[in-house]
């Protein structure tokens, strides 16, 4: 199997889990970034806003997402929702390849339907490279 490790972070803990998992598969993961400001508190009520209302980024990837099998997509939970940079990318790639991975602070996310696999890491569980461990033994079993 090939894979692909991409993902969105504000605050950095989405990229350091998708590091984690890269490195652990040997390759370099891809960052997505957006044309927004989330910045500081105008920043996090803008993220909020437009995570609630769905509302469209524009998007770039540093880096090349090649054609791969499977791709491992890392976003922070905004709200309740992934973020609107990781919704705009799953509009290029195909989800029933995707494995989502949703850091959060507590919650688990709601909207899981379609994707090959989505799995939760939480900050208040305190768990996170246990689950990274498990996850990447299941993909390499
Ligand atoms: C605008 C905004 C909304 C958030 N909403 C939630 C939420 O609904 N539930 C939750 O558990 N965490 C929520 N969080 C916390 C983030 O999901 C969490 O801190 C995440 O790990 C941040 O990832 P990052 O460091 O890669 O940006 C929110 C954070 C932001 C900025």
């Amino acid at each position: 199997m090939t894979y692909a490790v991409i993902y969105f972070s504000r605050t950095g803990t989405s990229r350091r889990i998708a590091e984690k998992i890269a490195k652990k598969l040997s390759i370099e993961p891809v960052e997505v970034t957006d044309n927004m400001d989330w910045d500081g508190t105008l920043g996090y009520m803008r993220a909020a806003r437009y995570a609630m209302k769905n509302k469209e980024v524009a998007i770039q990837t540093r880096g090349k997402i090649g054609e791969v099998d499977e791709y491992i997509v890392v976003s922070p939970m905004w709200c309740g929702k992934i973020t609107p940079a990781i919704r705009k990318l799953l509009g290029e790639v195909p989800k029933e390849k995707v494995h989502l991975i949703v850091s959060s602070g507590g919650m688990n996310l709601k909207e899981r339907d379609g994707y090959l696999s989505v799995l939760d890491i939480m900050k208040s569980k305190h768990n996170e490279d246990q689950l990274i461990d498990t996850f990447v033994s299941s993909l390499t079993a």
